[in-house]
């Protein structure tokens, strides 16, 4: 973010000395986008933060993609990848892979356990948290994020997932993370922001939304010791199809732990938004998707649709027009909303939809004359638009139900996936 902050203890002028109760220096890190000529922030490091005392290859598992061909459009359900009984699952490792090109991963995962320290080389992650709870500790500092948060992650971000675990503070279920990998950064749409960074009166959000990081920064905080060599999990670059960007692991062991940033400023940290403070935009006839965006990469965007007041010109049609975004694949996962109106459609909470270009899709049969008159649309859904084709992961192809391409002829192939005309109402896609 564009917007400057700060936290703990931090010099006076930068690139002075700062120096530890003992008269010790702190060893100052800056942490940049795009060379030196973007967003940073400088941190202050009880330990030189290039100091590590061993490596191994980390194994991050299946991340073979499948092309979707013959070209289909899909429904994915991402509940059926987990047990309810799987336990032991965490939000790094355990994640696995639905989609994905060479631009960005999406991967799901329903995690219970601490995630070890983990740091993403390749780009800044969002990661929406669909149910649950989670305490998430960063070199920023640290948030308490639930239901409906975004969290936006820069690149390099040291940091590790705690779920809250049922029973804990009242939340019932399990910490459900769907995780959105950039091969870039993610950031608010450029349309949104001023010239000097400053979100814009036309933003569906502003600053006052998004949460900083919060105390505590170091390792005693937490209960843990400073000196404590501590393993972090650090994803990055290798060889292999571009499909997966060509992703390997490697495991660093610091000789200390990895809370030792005494303080830090500037533009460039983590936080979260959540989807309640999102403020939609509506109009007399049917707005399009970009009015719901959220944030962005490169090759693709993070739009999310929320519950809102629809058309209200006297002949509008509600449901969106059938439609060909003949420059991208589009995939929606459905989250909330009053899943009646669409009884029999295959789509539900935990659903995701994959449209993909060259396709052209819209409501299915009788949900284009039922919207009309309806007024107000109870619906939460993250969409993700991506330029470049994507492939099903191995756990897209786990969960595909098989049939979602044929839900608009009346289930006269593959035996389902139909409402026979009652009609989804569900507007966003
Ligand atoms: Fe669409």
């Amino acid at each position: 973010m564009a917007y400057y902050q700060r936290l703990g203890s931090v010099p006076g002028k930068r690139h002075t000395q700062h120096r530890n109760p003992d008269g010790g220096l702190y060893y100052e890190e800056l942490m940049g986008e795009e060379g030196f000529s973007s967003d940073s922030s400088l941190l202050y490091h009880r330990g030189i933060p290039s100091q590590i005392s061993d490596a191994r290859a980390w194994d991050l598992g299946d991340l073979d993609t499948t092309p979707n061909h013959p070209l289909m459009p899909r429904h994915l359900k991402l509940h059926d990848l987990f047990e309810a009984s799987s336990a032991g699952v965490d939000v790094v490792t355990g994640r696995r892979l639905v989609l994905g090109n060479g631009d960005v991963r999406i991967s799901y995962a329903v995690a219970d356990a601490p995630s070890p320290w983990y740091r993403n080389g390749i780009g800044d992650e969002c990661v929406y948290v669909e149910r649950g709870a989670a305490r998430v500790e960063t070199v920023f500092g640290a948030f308490d994020v639930a239901e409906g948060d975004y969290l936006v992650i820069p690149r390099a971000t040291t940091h590790r997932w705690l779920p809250v675990t049922q029973g804990d503070q009242g939340y019932a279920e399990p910490l459900r993370a769907y995780c959105i990998e950039g091969n870039s950064h993610i950031a608010p749409p450029k349309r949104y922001l001023s010239r000097y960074g400053q979100l814009l009166e036309h933003a569906p959000y502003c600053e006052r939304d998004l949460r900083p990081p919060q105390g505590p920064l170091l390792a005693e905080d937490i209960g843990a010791k400073p000196e404590e060599p501590t393993e972090v999990f650090i994803k990055h670059r290798g060889s292999g199809p571009d499909s997966t960007g060509g992703l390997v692991g490697t495991v660093y062991t610091y000789p200390f732990h990895p809370l030792d940033v005494v303080g830090w400023d500037g533009c460039l940290y983590p936080y979260a938004f959540n989807v309640a403070d999102y403020m939609p935009i509506t109009g007399k006839v049917h707005q399009p998707p970009p009015v719901h965006q959220v944030f962005e990469g490169s090759g693709f965007v993070i739009c999310n649709f929320v519950p809102r007041k629809v058309d209200y010109h006297e002949l509008s049609i509600p449901v969106p027009y059938y439609h060909s975004n003949v420059d991208s694949d589009e995939i929606m996962f459905y989250v909330d909303g009053d899943y009646e109106a669409r009884k029999g459609s295959g789509i539900g909470k935990g659903s995701i939809s994959v449209h993909p270009g060259g396709h052209a899709h819209g409501p299915q049969p009788g949900a284009y004359e039922n919207s009309i008159g309806v007024h107000y649309f109870d619906e939460l859904a993250v969409m993700i638009d991506t330029f470049r084709p994507l492939e099903l992961g191995e756990a897209g192809r786990a969960v595909d139900d098989g049939k979602y391409a044929w839900s608009w002829v009346g289930g006269k192939r593959g035996g389902g996936g139909t409402d026979g005309g009652k009609g989804e109402v569900f507007t966003t896609s």
